[in-house]
């Protein structure tokens, strides 16, 4: 999908006009100011489609996150736009299609947050199994008695299949933790892995196949129309009772009512779930349930992930402003 033609980016101003949707690190931010003339959304508020439009009509350099929607409506309406810059490794928010024909360039953070977003998938998952929300509730209620024999047991990791649904630079680094936890890893992928990447991890090419080896599924494919609640209520019930979901990817891949009937009933024991269908409008039901461990999309949120993935889009225009093809373009 990636056009050869860099030649609009190159001739562009020294400084070229660029608004900036969402506030990035301090370092980043300064960077930015350095190399563009740059407009910021200074509140950081969410910007709908409208507001954006209006914001960076003269805009020639867009950075957006998976906050801003950029569909082919908005894009149309930025008729000065020559590249736009995600913060994000997903580009669900963006229609590529779009942005090609119309001859914008689309830059993304790959690999550098890999690590981090691991880190969560795996603070999810040993949360949801070993009950940490119930586990802080007690002590910080001042309601806890004192050790007991039968007191918070959880689901023991050593032995256990993790499935992993979505077998890319993230599901790999998730893959490389568990090992670690005694964890046998199974995943799912349109294709299998070379051997190397694999590194001894079972290969099911079935979804369903899958989901029915697994003792804990971690969901981590990226954002894609097709794949809109593909964890329905019939697959849910392909997964063994008592079994743990985690979600590091994005919320809509799961059935919300599905997965909270599967809670409450015990067919699933319990989720860790750091995106949301919706954000931030989290369906209530989630709210009520104590086997159920939240966190609010921070998959890449250490200073030194946030850093890194800004540099890399700095990095990738460069590339594209001295006639280069940058390695995190998407199109
Ligand atoms: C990503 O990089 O896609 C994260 O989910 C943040 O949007």
């Amino acid at each position: 999908m990636i056009s050869e033609n860099t030649s609009d980016f190159k001739s562009l101003a020294e400084r070229p006009r660029a608004y900036l949707c969402r506030r990035f690190t301090p370092a980043v931010e300064a960077a930015l100011r350095e190399r563009f003339d740059l407009a910021v959304n200074e509140d950081d508020a969410i910007l709908p489609p409208e507001e954006m439009v209006r914001r960076a009509r003269d805009a020639q350099v867009l950075f957006v996150t998976a906050t801003e929607s950029l569909r082919a409506p908005a894009l149309a309406g930025l008729p000065q736009l020559k590249a736009v810059a995600t913060l994000s490794v997903g580009h669900d928010h963006i229609d590529l299609q779009a942005a090609q024909a119309a001859g914008i360039a689309v830059l993304h953070t790959p690999d550098v947050l890999s690590d981090a977003c691991a880190d969560v998938a795996m603070m999810l998952l040993l949360n949801a199994c070993r009950r940490g929300l119930e586990g802080d509730r007690l002590v910080r209620s001042g309601a806890w008695q004192g050790w007991a024999p039968t007191q918070l047991l959880g689901m023991g990791l050593q032995g256990k299949v993790l499935g992993i649904f979505g077998m890319g630079r993230i599901g790999r680094a998730i893959a490389e933790r568990a090992r670690g936890f005694g964890l046998q890893v199974h995943y799912h992928n349109r294709s299998r892995l070379e051997p190397t990447l694999a590194q001894g991890a079972s290969y099911h090419a079935t979804l369903d196949g899958l989901l029915a080896a697994s003792d804990i599924l971690m969901v981590a494919a990226p954002g894609a129309p097709a794949l809109r609640g593909v964890l329905d209520a019939g697959r849910l019930a392909l997964l063994r009772r008592g079994a743990v979901l985690v979600n590091i990817s994005r919320g809509d891949l799961v059935d919300d009512e599905a997965l909270i009937a599967a809670l409450r009933s015990g067919q699933l024991r319990a989720a860790g779930l750091d995106v949301f269908a919706n954000e931030p409008r989290v369906h209530p039901g989630y709210r009520e349930l104590d086997n159920v461990f939240l966190t609010p999309h921070i998959g890449s949120a250490t200073e030194e992930t946030r850093d890194a993935m800004g540099w890399l889009l700095i990095d990738g225009l460069e590339a594209l402003a001295d006639g280069r093809q940058p390695t995190n373009r998407l199109c």
